[in-house]
């Protein structure tokens, strides 16, 4: 008989959104005439841009024809995509990344749950606690999570709480720890880092030989200019640093899967001899054993989202959900309820009242409003007595979301 994975059956049944999800089905059954507003995943509603439908429509005729069809794509991603990043992406801000540093995916979740596998099996993990889920959930699964205690904490992880108090800044952590995840723009809070503040996390993991992983999802949203759009703006973060991008959120590619992340050859870790290794190599025959490339099709509409006319495409985008953002932090924070994030981050962090729990609230919030938000003990023990707002719907429904909130009778 095979045996299992026995640190599948650590993690509770259903992701976080799928349970979501569940909830929400099941107050449709109950109540078939109510029109839910879906406020809980982040996923985006705006069509994709004219410039990369012309992308794939092109691509596609590419593909239709045997003089340009293309199968198996290079290990990294096509050169097209890659230089395009350095360029326009990288080079503005002043960062500088050798083209063999990116890894195009099919999205930001992969590499996510994917990093794990090039790390020793006790790697301690230190996490900025609340965070997306994905980053708890592969811990989990790559057994390096420990058990869960009753305080709703796996024992194995070291979290570092952001919470009103502390203005959502993780504080360093007391134990050391090999890897340090940092989410800014940080999904679920919407709260930013300052640069001064990411290089105390540059020179922190610096002295203590840690790796950060900086997931950057967000970075498109940040208006703020002392709010840095990547970790590389720090100087000596390549040598402690891995990035995540994501095109799914600056393009609206959540069907589409596109994103990468940078290993800059001068991060390295040590092997079990004590010798340094690069990284990056590491990553290149991972990505080549597991991974056969995002799609030629795929890549070409990213390439276009990266040109004069796809940027400002993009830019009309995040505006147009930045503008529901405003909106409903202000209907929110209206009724009483405290608000955070929402100004450089398509996300509003809301505190539950009356000391509900999360997936209290989120019932509340359902029952009243018909509105589905995400209850933040998803996302980490400190975001318990949190709910999170998505503002990635249509503008219409955000105005109607809006509109029940503001009839909405919260008892405070
Ligand atoms: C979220 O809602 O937190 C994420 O956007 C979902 C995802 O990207 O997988």
């Amino acid at each position: 008989m095979a045996h299992l994975n026995d640190n599948f059956l650590k993690l509770s049944a259903n992701y976080l959104f799928s349970e979501v999800s569940k909830k929400a089905n099941a107050f449709r059954a109950v109540h078939p005439e109510a029109e839910l507003i879906s406020m809980g995943i982040g996923d985006v509603t705006l069509p994709l841009s004219p410039s990369v439908v012309k992308a794939l429509h092109d691509a596609t005729d590419e593909m239709a024809n045997a003089a340009t069809f293309r199968g198996y794509g290079p290990e990294h991603g096509y050169m097209f995509l890659r230089e395009k990043i350095v360029n326009v992406w990288m080079k503005p801000r002043g960062v500088e990344i050798d083209p063999d540093e990116i890894f195009i995916s099919d999205g930001a979740k992969s590499d996510i749950g994917n990093m794990g596998d090039i790390f020793a099996d006790d790697t301690k993990i230190a996490i900025a606690d609340p965070v997306y889920p994905v980053y708890i959930d592969s811990t989990v699964m790559f057994g390096r999570s420990g058990n869960m205690g009753e305080d709703g904490k796996w024992d194995g992880i070291i979290y570092m709480p952001c919470l009103p108090e502390n203005g959502f800044m993780p504080q360093f952590p007391k134990e050391r720890a090999d890897i340090i995840i940092l989410c800014y723009p940080n999904n679920p809070t919407g709260t930013t880092l300052t640069k001064a503040q990411l290089k105390e996390w540059v020179d922190y993991a610096r002295e203590n030989e840690s790796i950060i992983i900086y997931d950057t999802a967000y970075e498109a949203f940040v208006k703020d200019p002392e709010t840095p759009r990547s970790i590389y703006e720090v100087e000596g973060a390549k040598e402690v640093a891995i990035e995540i991008h994501t095109f799914s959120k600056t393009a609206g590619f959540t069907g589409m899967r596109c994103g990468y992340t940078i290993v800059p050859k001068a991060l390295k870790a040590r092997n079990a001899k004590g010798e340094l290794i690069s990284l990056n190599g590491l990553w290149n025959r991972r990505q080549t054993t597991k991974f056969n490339g995002t799609a030629y099709i795929i890549q070409k509409a990213a390439e276009a989202t990266l040109t004069e006319q796809g940027m400002k495409e993009c830019n009309e985008m995040i505006d147009y959900y930045m503008r529901n953002a405003k909106l409903l932090k202000e209907a929110i924070t209206a009724k009483g309820l405290e608000a955070y994030g929402g100004k450089n981050a398509p996300y509003i962090w809301v505190k539950t009242p009356r000391n509900l729990t999360s997936w209290e609230f989120f019932d509340e919030v359902l029952a009243e409003t018909h509105i589905i938000c995400t209850p933040g003990i998803g996302f980490g023990p400190a975001g318990e007595g949190f709910v999170r707002f998505t503002a990635f719907g249509t503008y219409e429904n955000t105005l109607k979301a809006i509109d029940r909130i503001k009839k909405w009778d919260v008892k405070l």
